[in-house]
């Protein structure tokens, strides 16, 4: 049942705010002011880094994370992707933690990931919406997502959920190492229980994200660009407009273009530029001004703020809502999936069923 929605793409875009509220409401506390998880019971404090692991969007899960981790928690964080990491077989820490991110929970690098950080006397922990899946089964701790069945390919809600759970975990961490006092936990918890109304003020705006979609439907390549967690988006962008559309795209730091990229850059090629306002949106606007300088066609995604920052001259404008650069990354999801949602649907490919892809890789 698609809800009344042409795809299952889109009622699962739409559902975020609901599904992301129900995530919330299990990862925070009834006064709204610390985090629950059930990751509690680990020794965060002892831990010398965390180590995250998986394929596809959860992978961009796990970017944003170490984001987390590292700057609010101030715990170090490696991230894999499971097909590289089990055949390398790292070097883990003595009494270390891995976290294992995954809507299905039965994505076969990823298992056997998780295998190899069990034998290696990890504390497992999964971060999954399948809660009867065999990544559930064999951690020690699961994050649940609370996003519900997801049936388009083309992962959404769960990626959300995965944000979520991970965010909360790393709230979490950063107050059992005293990396932030209760006032700084309250302000976190009260930006992440912003997130859903921000999701759906985000989605409400899909009018304009389905014009921009349009031409860009037309591109042969297109880039995606952000710094710090807005890299990981970038990259989530990409890997969403080549699923659904199979056109050309790459995500990248904002601040690598000049070591390559922008020699890609010309007029016929759309730029997508996420930079919501904060730390970093000054450094990614001048990036911005340089593939403008090479009359590349850029799009910036950003608040109100941002966008008049941005000046003359932005090939196409998407207005984001105002959000605390701490929940910048979920909210942000919303409108790369909608852009490569209506990509899609103007080129009329198989949104739900992309070619040569399966909901669940379940083989490597
Ligand atoms: O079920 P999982 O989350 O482990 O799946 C991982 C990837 O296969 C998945 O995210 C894939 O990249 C999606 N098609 C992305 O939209």
């Amino acid at each position: 049942d698609k809800g009344g929605h042409r795809h299952f793409m889109a009622k699962e875009i739409h559902e975020q705010p609901a599904t992301a509220a129900a995530a919330v409401a299990q990862y925070v506390s009834p006064g709204r002011d610390r985090v629950l998880s059930p990751a509690a019971s680990l020794d965060w404090a002892g831990l010398e880094r965390v180590t995250l692991v998986a394929c596809g969007t959860a992978f961009y899960a796990c970017q944003v994370a170490k984001w987390w981790f590292e700057t609010v928690a101030r715990l170090p964080a490696e991230i894999d992707v499971a097909s590289e990491f089990r055949y390398r077989e790292p070097p883990l820490p003595a009494r270390g933690a891995a976290v294992f991110v995954s809507q299905s929970g039965e994505t076969a690098d990823t298992l056997a990931a998780l295998r190899y950080a069990r034998s290696q006397n990890q504390t497992i922990l999964t971060a999954v919406n399948v809660e009867t899946s065999s990544m559930a089964r064999e951690a020690d701790v699961v994050l649940p997502l609370y996003a519900g069945p997801e049936i388009g390919v083309a992962s959404t809600k769960a990626f959300t959920g995965q944000l979520i759970a991970l965010a909360a975990t790393a709230i979490l961490a950063a107050r059992a190492r005293g990396a932030v006092d209760a006032a700084e936990e309250a302000r976190l918890v009260s930006a992440l229980c912003a997130a859903p109304a921000a999701l759906a003020d985000a989605i409400s705006r899909e009018a304009d994200a389905a014009r921009v979609a349009a031409e860009i439907a037309r591109a042969r390549d297109v880039l995606y660009l952000g710094r710090g967690p807005m890299h990981a988006l970038a990259m989530e962008g990409a890997l969403k407009l080549k699923e659904l559309t199979y056109i050309h795209a790459e995500g990248y730091p904002a601040g690598e273009l000049k070591h390559g990229p922008i020699a890609l850059v010309d007029e016929r090629t759309p730029v997508i530029v996420l930079a919501p306002t904060g730390p970093l949106s000054e450094k990614t606007l001048s990036n911005m001004h340089e593939v403008m300088a090479r009359k590349g066609r850029v799009a910036l995604i950003s608040d109100a703020a941002g966008c008049a920052a941005a000046g003359e001259g932005v090939w196409r404008m998407l207005e984001a809502p105002a959000a605390d650069p701490f929940i910048a990354p979920i909210v942000y999801a919303a409108p790369v999936q909608l852009l490569a949602y209506h990509a899609a649907v103007a080129r009329g490919t198989d949104v739900d069923q992309p070619r040569n892809l399966a909901k669940s890789v379940t083989v490597e």
